[in-house]
């Protein structure tokens, strides 16, 4: 058990680890307080590093696709980079064609975050960074505290404290791409559940369009496990928007047992099984269908090698009225709390 700073690096980004005395073990950074590694003992115990990432923190400064960074102020799309609050216009920055990805040019993945090993909160990091005002045209002074704790049962808690000096929208998440097969070869054997038979449209630029859609008995389907691979080929429209693979949302009950994973992923190679809790309206599935194994990664992360299972709530939603509200109101906490939960498969 034992939370710590382990570096510096030479631009200042400072890496943290945190483990339980099961061998689970993350290491955080503050650039994009992001996860650099995590091991999870496989099913002969040897430790797995899950996470698709650089050699280095410094690493993470280049080219990269929001490897296992926090993201915010918004993740997913939001439409023409734009939206109304209160009746006023606001514009945003571009960055994915005209629309605006994962809070824009500079999000807060590309943030350095300030750290604090808590005292009183064993195995816990803290991170926090204050968005000013009008940040990538995002309105309000918005102060965040991520905090990363490994459990004594196993679970990587992450969660989000924020609160706004003015109304402003504010939907994070948290970017880490799996693989649990710890090879980063593909992640089409992996066995996933999704607890959802709901997903968001989205059209070929991958925007919600404000619709939904009952996907039971469809290759978008993972209320019976499968294995992710199983239907990816079967021709449909929303793979050929999604460069052939899984990059959707899916809508949670609102009335479900929250003590339920929403989600699991399964290696039948190591054995280890990741489970997601969260308190969050929605999980966006993303099977790395952008990667192309150019990326001077530690493992090559190759067309999907990895895996995204992102807690989140709808995406543009700050454009659909029909979507519950991601406006974060002056003064208001925002809270809310997403757990991987790791096992061996019986
Ligand atoms: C999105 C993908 C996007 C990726 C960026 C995911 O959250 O769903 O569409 O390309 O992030 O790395």
């Amino acid at each position: 058990m034992s939370a710590e700073k382990i570096s510096v690096g030479k631009t200042g980004i400072e890496t943290y680890s945190i483990s339980n005395d099961n061998g689970i073990k993350a290491e955080i950074i503050t650039y994009g307080a992001r996860l650099h590694r995590l091991f999870v003992p496989d099913k002969k115990g040897n430790p797995v590093d899950i996470l698709a990432g650089f050699d280095t923190a410094e690493g993470y400064k280049g080219e990269n696709p929001y490897f296992n960074a926090v993201i915010g102020r918004v993740a997913n799309r939001i439409g023409n980079a734009e939206f109304t609050l209160n009746g006023k216009y606001y514009k945003l920055a571009e960055n994915d064609g005209k629309n605006c990805l994962h809070g824009g040019k500079e999000g807060f993945d590309r943030k350095i975050f300030t750290a604090n090993l808590p005292c009183n909160k064993p195995n816990t990091v803290e991170l926090s960074y204050v968005s000013p005002d009008g940040e990538e045209g995002f309105p309000g002074k918005l102060s965040l505290t991520v905090s990363y704790t490994i459990t004594d049962d196993n679970a990587l808690k992450i969660s989000y404290k924020a609160v706004s000096d003015a109304d402003t929208v504010f939907n994070p998440t948290n970017h880490a791409y799996f693989n649990l097969d710890g090879d980063f070869m593909s992640v089409l054997d992996h066995e996933l559940f999704i607890d959802s038979d709901t997903i968001t449209v989205s059209d070929e630029n991958l925007i919600c369009t404000g619709e939904t859609v009952n996907v039971k008995n469809t290759p978008f389907d993972f209320t019976v496990p499968k294995p992710i691979g199983k239907d990816i080929k079967i021709p449909h429209v929303y793979f050929d928007n999604a460069r052939g693979g899984y990059d959707f949302n899916y809508v949670l009950d609102k009335s479900r047992n929250k003590k339920l994973p929403v989600a699991y992923a399964l290696s039948h190679k190591t054995g280890i099984k990741m489970e997601v809790y969260t308190d969050c309206p929605c999980i966006q599935l993303y099977t790395g269908n952008f990667l192309d194994g150019t990326l001077p990664c530690r493992r090559s992360c190759g067309y999907q090698s990895t895996l995204c299972l992102e807690t989140q709530s709808f995406p543009n939603a700050c454009n659909v009225s029909s979507f519950p509200s991601t406006v974060l109101k002056k003064g208001e906490e925002f809270f809310s709390e997403t757990a991987y939960v790791f096992s061996i498969e019986k």
